[in-house]
């Protein structure tokens, strides 16, 4: 296992969610009110699993470790990556501020918006950015990757990895 295989394994629970999340737009489309619960639990989800647990991990550590060294690279995709890091941070809040507005139309578009950006988003990392890294970067920085994401997990609460990636299980399977 390096450090791509383990973010792409994450990326898996968050398109989980993402689909929960285009799925409950269909029915806000047809009539169907606000599922206050539901949308506040993709958000602590996005909030807390894809952008602090795995945004994280690619931030400060396998983005600055690629940036290290790109004398062989043809192009460097990590500011683009960064920038719509931040785009999903905008849509998350719009989905916030509408769920509190109870404006469905408005809540719809910035959930839409981010189911979008990030199934585009992981498509290039999994599919172009992480075999970039893998092949730019040696078995030692490798290594020294996996040390880094090790820590950077110890930081969170015992038991919060295990908690979403249940939660992208049930969304998985919700109706
Ligand atoms: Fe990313
Ligand atoms: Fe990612």
């Amino acid at each position: 296992m390096n450090a791509t295989q383990i973010l792409s394994e994450e990326h898996q629970n968050i398109l989980k969610v993402i689909a929960a999340i285009e799925k409950e737009c269909e029915k806000l489309d047809s009539g169907q009110k606000i599922d206050e619960d539901f949308f506040t639990r993709s958000i602590d989800f996005i909030r807390n699993y894809a952008d602090k647990f795995h945004h994280a991990k690619e931030e400060d550590i396998l983005f600055k470790e690629f940036c290290k060294d790109t004398s062989k690279v043809h192009c460097n995709p990590v500011d683009q990556m960064l920038h719509e890091h931040n785009v999903g941070r905008e849509f998350v809040k719009g989905m916030e501020k509408n769920i509190k507005n109870k404006d469905k139309k408005k809540l719809a578009e910035n959930a839409r918006g981010y189911a979008r950006l990030l199934q585009e988003h992981i498509f290039k990392e999994d599919n172009i950015l992480y075999p970039m890294t893998d092949e730019a970067i040696d078995e030692k920085r490798q290594k020294s990757m996996l040390k880094q994401f090790d820590e950077a997990e110890k930081k969170f609460s015992k038991g919060t990895k295990e908690k979403y990636v249940k939660l992208a299980k049930e969304f998985e399977t919700r109706k």
